[in-house]
């Protein structure tokens, strides 16, 4: 692999990840990382991430410098810059002048193996306050800025090199190019990560993992759940029953996207359950938020451990035992626990809506060392239809949580339709990238008195919550164009009766969270 050397920055994933968007497989390893560790993972490369802005600062991550003795190919950004200018014997100083956000770069002395061949003036994306004064002996200059002298420099017998700014972030002007250059010209390491070696990798573990035993899976609907489980399909077929729970909490044409497209595109083995009646039975005359998250939870795993115990006495008496669970977790998922590839410290709760921390089996992970738009890559490549595959988040409670007071039967029947026309007019206008999920709510306690047709009406607003965001952590309220909103509100208040406003919150998180309950 490629290590991508993380000194805490945000950055560090996203250089990842655009590594492998340049056909080579990447991983995160802390700035703790010895020489000794390194070497034993044999990578191909470094890259050193960003970090704060100062090597200087009491308290700046630590590095160990023999990693620059192994003889591999090391590439520095930002504060990795800074590291390997210190470490090599060049000088780093404080001058006073910061460099933040855009800035022209100048490239210098023809650019050498990561700067060559492109334009001399580069917009490209800083953010650091020191500068490196003086590239280390045997190092040449390959950029400069008005107050940076040293923006970027590489040694060709050494195979390093380092730029100030930050190549990953889509605002430098050649950023991917930078990346590209160092990882298949300085490194020489073919661009051969993709999808289809992706999954012959994938499918070759898992049969090896699987042998003949038995496996299920949990479907929810959602991306990772469904990438798996058709994963696991391709390379076990029929050993593997995959079990979908219908709540009731569902969103129109949920169901039959998961029975028949689902089904149709990747022939797995599906059973349904339906739960419906179960899971609104529990819920009557609940309000709570925190009770209605308990009970769908609650539920959920007692739905599953029902047909998980009929197809285990099944498969006991077919003589081959149900030994395993897929989950789809994901890498950023074991890298924000902690875990690095092997390690066992990860969210079991991942992408099912939590599944009892009991449950007597081992685990497949196909996706453990993925980012989410590899597995979406390997989903279109497996398959399976687009309405899945590039599906927003949708939470596990479902609409369960998006209905303010008691959730009734007829009361879901008027969000999902409010729903459907919501997003079927986003789609339609062309914003589903740049919206991250558009909550859709309804207000079931608030009433307020209207005129439609001829007649006074009292009914329920709902209200859209559409956000951008990068991660759900923090998110804005997206911009939705005025006529796109006038058409969603249109089609709601004329075709779903009970509602008779339609509203638009535009708050940002923090303070609101993305759904309402
Ligand atoms: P909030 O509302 O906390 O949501 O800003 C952040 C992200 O998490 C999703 N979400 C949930 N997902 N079970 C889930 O599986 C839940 O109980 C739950 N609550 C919120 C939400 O849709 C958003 O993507």
């Amino acid at each position: 692999p490629v290590l991508v050397v993380d000194f805490g920055a945000q950055y560090a994933q996203l250089i990842a990840r655009r590594v492998r968007e340049a056909g080579v497989y990447s991983e995160l390893v802390p700035h703790t990382v010895t020489a000794e560790e390194i070497r034993a993972k044999e990578p191909l490369g470094i890259v050193l991430s960003g970090g704060p802005s100062s090597v200087y600062e009491a308290g700046a991550p630590s590095f160990d410098d023999a990693i620059f003795e192994l003889g591999i190919p090391v590439l520095g950004i930002c504060y990795g810059f800074q590291v390997m200018a210190r470490a090599l014997g060049g000088e780093v100083g404080n001058t006073g002048d910061r460099e933040y956000g855009a800035t022209d770069a100048t490239v210098v002395g023809g650019g050498g193996a990561i700067l060559g061949g492109q334009p001399e003036q580069q917009n490209v994306w800083m953010s650091h306050g020191d500068a490196v004064q003086q590239a280390p002996e045997g190092f040449e200059v390959l950029a400069r800025t008005a107050v940076t002298p040293v923006a970027a420099f590489g040694s060709v017998e050494k195979r390093m090199y380092g730029v100030q700014w930050h190549p990953e972030v889509k605002h430098s002007d050649h950023g991917q190019r930078i990346l590209e250059n160092f990882l298949h010209h300085v490194a020489g390491i073919a661009p051969d990560w993709n999808a289809g070696n992706v999954i012959a990798e994938q499918v070759a573990a898992i049969r090896e993992q699987v042998g003949s035993a038995r496996v299920i899976s949990a479907l929810s609907g959602g991306v990772d759940s469904a990438v798996s489980t058709a994963l696991v399909h391709e390379a076990i077929g029929d050993q593997l029953t995959a079990v979908f729970v219908d709540h009731g909490l569902l969103r129109k044409g949920e169901r039959e996207q998961v029975e028949r497209d689902y089904v149709e595109s990747t022939g797995v083995h599906l059973i349904t359950v339906d739960a419906a009646d179960t899971f609104l039975g529990h819920l009557a005359g609940v309000t709570d938020p925190e009770e209605k998250r308990k009970i769908i939870g609650r539920e959920f795993i007692r739905s599953f451990e029902q047909v998980q115990r009929d197809l285990v006495a099944e498969a006991k008496a077919e003589g081959e035992p149900i030994k395993f669970l897929v989950q789809g977790t994901l890498y950023p998922d074991v890298v924000e626990s902690g875990g690095g590839a092997g390690t066992a410290n990860i969210k079991s709760h991942h992408n099912v809506g939590g599944l009892p921390d009991d449950l007597d089996f081992e685990l497949i992970e196909p996706l453990r060392t993925l980012f989410k738009d590899e597995v979406r890559a390997i989903g279109r490549e497996l398959g399976i239809p687009e309405a899945i595959v590039g599906r927003q988040p949708f939470p596990g409670p479902g609409l369960g949580i998006r209905i303010v007071g008691e959730v009734t039967r007829d009361r879901l029947e008027t969000l999902r339709e409010a729903d459907a026309i919501a997003r079927a007019e986003l789609t339609a206008a062309g914003l589903d990238q740049e919206i991250w999920q558009c909550p859709v709510v309804l207000l079931a306690d608030v009433r307020s008195v209207g005129v439609q047709g001829d007649g006074r009406t009292y009914g329920h607003p709902i209200v859209l919550r559409p956000v951008s965001s990068e991660d759900a952590m923090t998110a804005d309220w997206t911009r939705v164009p005025y006529d796109v909103l006038a058409r969603i509100s249109n089609k709601i208040t004329n075709q779903v009766p009970e509602v008779n406003r339609v509203v638009l919150d535009v708050t940002s998180k923090p303070p609101g969270t993305i759904e309402w309950e």
